[in-house]
């Protein structure tokens, strides 16, 4: 145990006392609002408070301690120790204790912790004599590890570091999330991405506390997992990419690998396959999928709504069932995707009939339906979730609607609410905030601009009561951040498109309303920039930010 820092740290623990003794009296409103953070971590935890004129040092004797027996917080410390042996000359050793001596340790246990931290939720607590982080579920530890890794400095992330001196302020921290659902969605289709790329991704959403990684798995332009019932579909299907060149597709190891990846960073894969519409991949590879029997070509653009599958068709049934049966046996998730969004070419009677019956595929498969928007118009059952994702639920929000969109947009809203009032939950994903593709200025190299351009403050400066106040709280089950790929086909795309609206969307689904503020944000997510560098994150340093240089 040290409770002093060492003299090379003294100057700064002055300044941190500085900081706080400055910061806490007396602020006029104004100042009050603007006024500089405690702490950088995002998302904001429900509650943090500091205790001045205490740090804890992580030193060679440090050791990461759990419960004998305890497997899930023994990993959990190991991810912990992994992290911290970037930047110092030990890895901290992970070891089984029966009491939490509070020796210098860093401690991890699901025993006795606080009622009011929930399913997800942690406690942390920080003083000179260790570290403790306390949780009911082990998602709620890893939480409390990523919390305790944003406390720490950038340059824990940076694997070629010299050994550095690492320490923590002291600090309670109570957290749990304000909504269950807490996404991010990569479009596989369009573009490919590899395994690496996605768990790169995975990564990175872990850091913020995002639970949901919705792969939207199939599109016109290509089918992206191996169904072994129905070869053909990556075979063929898979083979191309949004401007013809080759394609790629995830094998059942591949994908098997992927959830385990993400389920060992509490992250949950949703699998989508989108029909009946956006289905040229799946048409082009089997026939029968089409009414006059004959396979389509490929297709390589970036146009929509052109294709459907021949929901008349028996047939078109029994592929969906070799589909939805060979994901479901990968996906140990409760969730299957099925799209359903802008299907141009089937009537809203025939749609709303194909909804029904893919629920029942998906449900005798064991998985709740989660679909766009469009399928609330059809008959679903309260177990199913609804992606909200159309910029118009706020009339004079989006882009001016002409009487046709808006008449749409009503229509939208009464299924919505109709559904809502039997239980049925929703995503929000609304593109004109929370689309990741969307350019963030006219000079963004990439990306689309149908929905608006969504800079920093766009994307973060919006309430959930603000945009969907029609809906009972109730029934949010909470925020996806959607990244379609017709634009990029690189992970420093990805990156920079996604980074730094990512962490805002992870806020929104994470804090409270009442502890998020822009003018506050945007000086945490400056802070952000040293482990971002540190971590090689490709991102956008948007001028409205004032991002801190170095690691
Ligand atoms: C969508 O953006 N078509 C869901």
């Amino acid at each position: 145990m040290r409770t002093d820092p060492p003299k090379s740290l003294r100057p700064l623990r002055a300044i941190l006392l500085g900081f706080l003794l400055a910061s806490t009296p007396l602020l006029t409103a104004c100042e009050e609002e603007a006024r500089i953070p405690a702490h950088s971590v995002i998302p904001n935890p429900t509650s943090v408070s500091l205790s001045a004129g205490d740090t804890f040092h992580l030193g060679d004797e440090t050791r990461i301690t759990f419960q004998p027996g305890d497997e899930e917080a023994e990993r959990i410390g190991q991810f912990l120790a992994d992290l911290i042996g970037n930047t110092v000359e030990t890895t901290p050793e992970v070891t089984g204790v029966v009491e939490n001596r509070q020796d210098g340790s860093i401690h991890l246990t699901l025993q006795d912790p606080p009622p009011s931290v929930g399913p997800e939720g942690y406690e942390l607590v920080v003083s000179g004599a260790g570290v403790t982080i306390r949780a009911s579920s082990p998602a709620g530890l890893f939480y409390g590890v990523q919390t305790l890794r944003q406390l720490l400095p950038p340059v824990v992330e940076y694997t070629a570091a010299y050994p550095k001196p690492l320490y923590v302020p002291a600090m309670t921290v109570m957290d749990t999330p304000r909504f269950p659902w807490r996404g991010a969605m990569l479009d596989v289709s369009r573009h490919f991405f590899q395994s690496d790329d996605v768990k790169r991704f995975i990564d990175l959403m872990a850091l913020y506390k995002l639970n949901r990684l919705h792969l939207h798995l199939s599109d016109d332009q290509g089918w992206r997992i191996e169904i072994p019932s129905r070869p053909n579909l990556t075979l063929h299907g898979g083979s191309t990419e949004v401007g013809g060149r080759e394609g790629g597709f995830f094998s059942v190891d591949d994908f098997s690998a992927l959830v385990q990846y993400a389920a060992d960073r509490f992250v949950t894969i949703v699998p989508e396959i989108d029909v009946p519409g956006h289905t040229n991949a799946a048409l082009a590879s089997y026939p029968e999928l089409n009414c006059d029997g004959v396979a389509r070509d490929l297709y390589t653009g970036t146009s929509v709504g052109f294709s459907a599958l021949c929901t008349e068709r028996e047939e078109v049934y029994e592929f969906l069932e070799d589909v939805v049966r060979d994901i479901a046996a990968v996906s140990p998730g409760a969730f299957f995707h099925v799209g359903g969004d802008e299907v141009e070419r089937l009537g809203q009677e025939a749609f709303n009939a194909f909804i029904e019956r893919m629920e029942g595929i998906v449900e005798s498969n064991g998985k709740r339906l989660v679909g766009w928007e469009e399928v609330s118009m059809a008959d679903i059952g309260p177990e199913a979730v609804v992606q909200l994702w159309r910029p118009l639920w706020k009339a004079d929000d989006g882009p001016a609607l002409d009487s046709a969109r808006a008449a749409q947009a009503a229509e939208l809203q009464e299924a919505a609410l109709r559904v809502a009032s039997q239980g049925t939950t929703f995503i929000l994903s609304p593109a004109d905030r929370l689309y990741l593709d969307m350019k963030y200025n006219p000079s963004t190299a990439v990306g689309l601009t149908w929905a608006g351009m969504a800079d920093v403050r766009t994307s973060y400066d919006w309430t959930v009561g603000e945009l969907f106040g029609i809906l009972p709280e109730e029934s949010i089950a909470g925020v996806e951040a959607p990244l379609w790929s017709e634009t990029i086909d690189h992970i420093h795309d990805i990156e920079y498109l996604a980074f730094p609206r990512l962490a805002g969307a992870a806020e929104i689904g994470w804090s409270l309303e009442s502890g998020r503020s822009w003018e506050e944000y945007r000086i945490r997510l400056g802070a952000q920039a040293p482990r971002w560098t540190a971590l090689g994150v490709n991102f956008y340093r948007s001028p409205d930010v004032p991002w801190v240089e170095g690691f």
